[in-house]
């Protein structure tokens, strides 16, 4: 008799009409076909990660595991206490791995008192590509015009079909100058784009959208 070691376990998927038992080995596989890796995510630009990061590594899988199950979260906390670095940190985590098809897009939102000024600057750099606007058109967009740029935002977002996470650092000027404007945007920007996830990082709530 061969000596077999007791740390092998052999696990055999036979056919099974009885269905009694239970397959340990295989699945469950995610549906679809299987995808190159060759082909880069077209946003793929975030701040480096913070590689002394000390005693954050809960946290950092409550923030990972936040983000890929909802579509909206925020890291809250008191100044300085350490949301950006721990943004920077799950974004890499998640970028390393290719866990948003379509990419991560990383806003610093610190210094912006003005939605419509964030706006523009999304349709601007971000949109532009899309609208193929005209350095005049471009020029043209009314900062004033709140619902012509969440109009080219949105529109934006909805034709998103891949995956992808937009994060906003550093929320709380916009939450507390422009409250109403910012929160409105980012309601939009839910209902707009499925495929987009958004995560936040805010000295204060963002409160009920
Ligand atoms: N866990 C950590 N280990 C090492 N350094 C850290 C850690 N957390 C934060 N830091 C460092 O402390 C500084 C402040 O952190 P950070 O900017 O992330 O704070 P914040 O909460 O985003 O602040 P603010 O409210 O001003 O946006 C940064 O230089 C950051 O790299
Ligand atoms: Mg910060």
């Amino acid at each position: 008799m061969p000596v077999i070691d007791d740390d092998i376990e052999f696990n055999v998927a036979l056919p099974d009409p009885l269905k009694v038992h239970e397959c340990k080995v295989f699945g469950p596989f995610a549906s679809g076909a299987l995808e190159s890796l060759d082909e880069e995510p077209r946003f793929n630009e975030v701040p480096a990660e913070v590689d002394n990061l000390v005693g954050r590594q809960v946290e950092l899988f409550e923030v990972i595991h936040s983000v890929l199950n909802h579509r909206l979260v925020n890291i809250m906390g008191l100044p300085g206490i350490g949301k950006t670095a721990l943004a920077k940190n799950a974004v890499n985590y998640m970028k390393d791995r290719r866990l948003f098809k379509l990419g991560i897009i990383f806003f610093s939102l610190k210094g912006y008192k003005s939605t419509n000024v964030f706006m523009k600057k999304v349709v601007t750099n971000l949109v532009r590509e899309k609208f193929e606007l005209e350095p005049q058109e471009r020029k043209d967009i009314e900062e004033n015009d709140f619902e012509k740029l969440l109009s080219m935002v949105t529109g934006y977002f909805k034709t998103i079909d891949e995956r992808l996470l937009v994060v906003f650092d550093n929320a709380e000027e916009l939450l507390y100058y422009d409250n109403l404007n910012f929160r409105e945007f980012l309601t939009h920007l839910l209902h707009a784009g499925p495929n987009a996830s958004f995560l936040m990082t805010s000295r204060v709530t963002i409160g009920v959208l």
